[in-house]
């Protein structure tokens, strides 16, 4: 018997407000980093992937926390309070006021990170077929310690033991309950207040209600999931690290069908929101996070660290770069060796070379700084050139202040411009200078003491003489 899916409504009620004990961390679990996106993000993505639009998180211990994530990084996402957490059922229960206005509710454990989209919609597409009162996804596993165990029963129907009250011959069960479960409101509204407590950990458990469903209400369907890596729950640290390994596996090899070229995926890191456009390389230990894009041919060396970057076509990081919040155009070069933060512009083909540290500056197109300079709070005309060892002083002591730099000037080595100065275009500084004054359009600034020598230094005897007597050395 098949229904009409469209006329089903279905919420959706992650599971969010636990503490995370093993974790032994202040910040509550759910808000754990798996390739730097808290834990919830997953499960929130998964349902959103899942074409599954009315979400709700439960949030209880350190919530505002959960609560202030949720409504920066989320739109439609409600929050609802546990401000007691007492297990998943209690959890279930004190949400009623939420799901009760839906036919069927979705209920995800937020520490379940792996669950892909396609497996969220095959459940509730096979609920929708079979119509029962509760399905809910299982899997079998070499290593079940800790999971709630799935109890075949005679009569046909299924019990959930956790590892902590499981007897003897249950504890060897390896089927085990993955914390992913589709609810008819109806039947859950009926024995979720019926839950008790009466276990190692004096707990509510919403597991329980599966057999009480079987043994009430009616149906209960057990979906096996093929892969048990996919229903992996988070609870300690090592935990974390196990995910993290295999959702970056998962997330590489879905970009490299698709055409990412990477040496050493095993050793390449990305986060889950980092897209690649085709024909991109990625050389060994590099780490990519946040929300960051990289355009066909673009390449990024080893060892390098970037978070929040577009990277524009044929661009190129070099080894041992750390880039974070930067835009850069086609064509440009970084690195080997810098460093990049706060708001950077690149045009294109602009060049950023080794042991340069650039913050908070814009580098118009075809400007270059190649060698040991510190460019902060600035904005480098096109076509410019930034000698070696140049610095924008920004820093008074107190405030921080821009400097401004116009198209194709010349900036001589270890120019210092002393914020806030500015110079024109087709301007030029004389190196080593200080530059402290606004240089004009097409002018040379030259500020620095000028040279004087003292002739016949090597063999001036007097004095020299006495520097060796103030040195103590023998003549
Ligand atoms: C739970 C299941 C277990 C299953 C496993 C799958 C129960 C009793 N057991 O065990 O059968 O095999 O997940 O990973 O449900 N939470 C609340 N409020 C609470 C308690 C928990 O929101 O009062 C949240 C937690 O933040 C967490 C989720 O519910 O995200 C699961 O809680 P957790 O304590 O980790 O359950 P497990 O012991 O892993
Ligand atoms: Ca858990």
């Amino acid at each position: 018997m098949s229904m009409n899916i469209e006329s089903q409504s279905l919420g959706v009620l992650i599971l969010a407000a636990g503490k995370g004990t093993r974790m032994h961390s202040e910040k509550p679990k759910v808000l754990q980093a798996l390739l730097e996106e808290p834990l919830v993000y997953y499960p929130i993505k998964a349902a959103r992937d899942a074409g599954l639009s009315d979400v709700a998180v439960l949030v209880g211990h350190r919530g505002d926390m959960v609560e202030s994530y949720l409504k920066d990084e989320w739109e439609n996402v409600d929050v609802v309070w546990q401000s007691e957490q007492l297990g998943t059922g209690h959890a279930v229960m004190v949400a009623m006021d939420w799901w009760s206005k839906f036919d069927n509710l979705l209920v995800l454990n937020g520490d379940v990170p792996l669950v892909r989209p396609e497996t969220l919609s095959g459940l509730v597409d096979k609920h929708f077929n079979l119509r029962p009162q509760c399905s809910f996804l299982s899997t079998i596993t070499d290593d079940p310690t800790g999971y709630g165990r799935v109890v075949r029963l005679a009569d046909g129907g299924v019990r959930i033991v956790e590892d902590k009250d499981a007897l003897d011959d249950e504890i060897k069960i390896n089927e085990i309950n993955a914390g992913v479960y589709l609810f008819s409101c109806e039947a859950l509204s009926v024995v979720i207040s019926q839950v008790g407590r009466k276990n190692a950990l004096g707990e509510y458990y919403l597991p329980d209600t599966i057999h009480m469903i079987c043994e009430t209400e009616g149906d209960v369907n057990v979906i096996i999931c093929e892969d048990d890596r996919e229903l992996m729950g988070v609870n300690t640290p090592l935990d974390l690290a196990e995910t993290a390994r295999e959702l970056n596996r998962r997330l590489m090899r879905g970009h490299m069908m698709k055409g990412l070229k990477c040496l050493d995926p095993s050793t390449t890191w990305i986060g889950p929101r980092v897209e690649f456009d085709e024909d991109v390389s990625l050389e060994p230990g590099v780490q990519i996070w946040g929300r960051s894009s990289f355009s066909n041919e673009s390449s990024v060396g080893a060892y390098s660290t970037l978070r929040n970057v577009r990277l524009g076509e044929r661009s190129v990081v070099h080894a041992h770069s750390v880039i974070s919040d930067a835009d850069i155009g086609a064509d440009a070069a970084i690195g080997p060796f810098a460093c990049l933060r706060g708001e950077v512009l690149m045009g294109n083909g602009a060049k950023i070379g080794r042991f340069v540290e650039l913050k908070n500056s814009v580098v118009a197109e075809g400007a270059k700084v190649p060698h040991l300079s510190y460019i902060g709070d600035a904005e480098i005309g096109s076509g410019t050139n930034i000698g070696a060892g140049t610095i924008t002083c920004n820093y008074d002591g107190r405030d921080k202040h821009r400097t401004k730099i116009g198209s194709d000037c010349f900036v001589g080595s270890d120019t210092m411009f002393v914020a806030p100065v500015s110079m024109g275009d087709n301007a030029s500084t004389a190196a080593g200078s200080v530059i402290t004054r606004d240089v004009p359009n097409g002018a040379l600034a030259i500020a620095r003491s000028r040279q004087s020598s003292i002739d016949g230094w090597h063999d001036r005897k007097d004095i020299r003489e006495k520097y060796d007597e103030t040195h103590g050395k023998e003549s």
